[in-house]
């Protein structure tokens, strides 16, 4: 007889394991399978995230960045240190720990639930059904009540450009360089472009990032966007925008690069090409024929507000179905399923999920950008106010960027918070609080924040949006 489980969860990213923890602390018997490998052969859970994405490439972005401080910064604090090194072997093995650790606490998580890691492949068949085949031994199909398809994104792959795992890579490869490359390449000045050309260039390489679009970071309010150019141009990342890559060819020396942009057509000789143009949905041997299941024309497995997909009892969440692919949104669409199973009433605010980027400065954002706001022909506020006057971001030495507020002229309604500074990306939690409780900017400007605190940049950019900055000229 084929085992049973209250819900089954295909992939052990930060969708899937949270949704399995919260469908167990619900009661219910849960599996969850999993099988990504790691470069070593060994399987873990915590999918891209943790293994290839937002853990690793944090680990080096501060490895590099207290290097960069040290080099840059440390002489106006007064320190003087004698020559400064850098032993990438040894900043890799801190990747790596971490990483262990934080996948080895998955698995700690798994079993301290209840829930039955399951190491290998999954693949939905017609009637709640799955396919299990463990990476050792015999396929097994097991039964559930309630399906959730977890199963993530991989990077895309250009034709000009295929991965070769050495000179042309991916985000991962480029996290576990084991020396710094003499130039790099990027295409694609997106999140991870940004991330993986700063963590490189803080350690020497010449960065050259070639982005298809004529417009920085599309994403970010435009006021953000350009500061977030000036100072990047500073830290020495070459970035050219409306640049699309034509070809990439490898030889012993490197990758000889051409691209064409307005000007015509140019070429570019690096050592190693990092191709960062985006992820799409993973989906590959996930849906038998008869799941009932099919992915849409882009691979997303289709789903409503609730993440239910066509199959009555089957969701899909995280970065496999659409919305930003970040691990937050994933996660939080696993604890809406995992509720919505055990019968609870349950739902997504797509309207303030923060966006972060782990630049120095650090970018972060939630709700609408002002060319959003404009379009949509609702008359509006802003207010702003940069780090160069806050006290504590003058004490850290880090005064770039600026917090900006944009509310409805009429109601006070906050639409939108856009940071760039030090610290972006815990500050940007206030203001996403402050909109999932529909505040307004009179209740951040009437909240006391602590001094001195970067958190009064956030304090100050609200008493602005009605000219009533207090340490700042209106
Ligand atoms: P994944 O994390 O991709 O996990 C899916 C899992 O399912 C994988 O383990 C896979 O092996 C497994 N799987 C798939 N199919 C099957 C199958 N059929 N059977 C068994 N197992 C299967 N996001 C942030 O929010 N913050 C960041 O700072 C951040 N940094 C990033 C940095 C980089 C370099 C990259 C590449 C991404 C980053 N992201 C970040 C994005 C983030 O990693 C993803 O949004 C997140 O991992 C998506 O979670 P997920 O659970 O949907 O999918
Ligand atoms: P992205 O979508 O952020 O950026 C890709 C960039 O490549 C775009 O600017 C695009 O215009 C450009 N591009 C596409 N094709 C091109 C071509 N042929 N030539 C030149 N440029 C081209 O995708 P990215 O950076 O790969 O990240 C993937 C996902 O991972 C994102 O959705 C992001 O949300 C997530 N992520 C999140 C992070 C975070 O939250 N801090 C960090 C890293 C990734």
């Amino acid at each position: 007889m084929s085992r049973r489980f209250d819900v089954v969860v295909i992939g052990a990213g930060p969708a899937g394991y949270v949704a399995a923890i919260r469908a167990a602390q619900h009661g219910l018997s849960v599996a969850c399978i999993d099988e990504w490998q790691n470069k070593d052969g060994k399987n873990a859970f915590g999918g891209t995230c943790l293994n290839a994405g937002c853990i690793p490439s944090k680990a080096l972005l501060e490895s590099s960045e207290l290097f960069h401080r040290a080099q840059h910064e440390f002489k106006k604090h007064g320190i003087t240190i004698g020559d400064l090194g850098m032993d990438v072997t040894a900043m890799q093995k801190r990747r790596a720990s971490i990483v262990r650790q934080l996948t080895g606490g998955i698995a700690g998580l798994l079993k301290a639930n209840n829930i039955e890691g399951l190491v290998g492949h999954g693949r939905l068949l017609a009637g709640k059904k799955i396919e299990f085949t463990p990476v050792k031994g015999d396929a097994e199909v097991v039964d559930a009540d309630h399906v959730i398809l977890a199963s993530g994104s991989i990077p895309i792959e250009l034709s000009v450009a295929r991965y070769d795992g050495d000179k042309i890579v991916d985000s991962w490869d480029a996290l576990e360089f084991t020396a710094v490359p003499k130039r790099m390449g990027v295409v694609g000045a997106g999140v991870v472009g940004l991330e993986l050309g700063s963590i490189w260039a803080r350690l020497g390489a010449q960065v050259t990032v070639i982005e298809a679009m004529d417009d920085f970071l599309i994403m970010a309010d435009r006021d953000v966007a350009r500061t977030a150019a000036k100072e990047f141009k500073k830290q020495g990342l070459d970035i050219r925008l409306g640049a699309t890559l034509t070809s990439a060819e490898t030889s012993k020396k490197g990758v000889s690069v051409n691209y064409e942009d307005k000007k015509g057509t140019h070429s570019l000789e690096v050592d190693q090409l990092v191709v960062a143009v985006g992820r799409r949905p993973f989906t590959d041997s996930l849906l038998a024929e008869d799941s009932g299941i099919q992915p849409d024309d882009r691979g997303f497995i289709v789903v409503d507000d609730e993440c239910r997909t066509r199959v009555k009892g089957v969701f899909a969440i995280g970065d496999c179905v659409r919305g930003p692919m970040l691990a937050h949104k994933g996660s939080e669409e696993g604890v809406m399923a995992a509720d919505l199973i055990a019968g609870e009433i349950a739902e997504f605010n797509y309207d303030v999920v923060p966006s972060v980027i782990y630049t120095a400065p650090e970018i972060a954002w939630v709700g609408k950008t002002e060319e959003e706001v404009k379009k949509s022909g609702r008359p509006y506020k802003t207010g702003s106010f940069p780090f160069a006057a806050s006290g504590r971001a003058k004490a850290m030495e880090q005064t770039s960027g600026m917090v900006k507020i944009i509310a409805g002229a009429d109601d006070d309604e906050i639409l939108g918070v856009h940071i760039i500074g030090p610290m972006a990306g815990e500050l940007i939690a206030e203001a996403v609080l402050a909109m999932e409780f529909s505040a307004s900017t009179e209740d951040l400007q009437r909240t006391i924040h602590a001094h001195p605190s970067l958190a009064e940049a956030i304090h100050e950019a609200a008493l602005a949006v009605d000219k009533r900055a207090l340490n700042y000229i209106n």
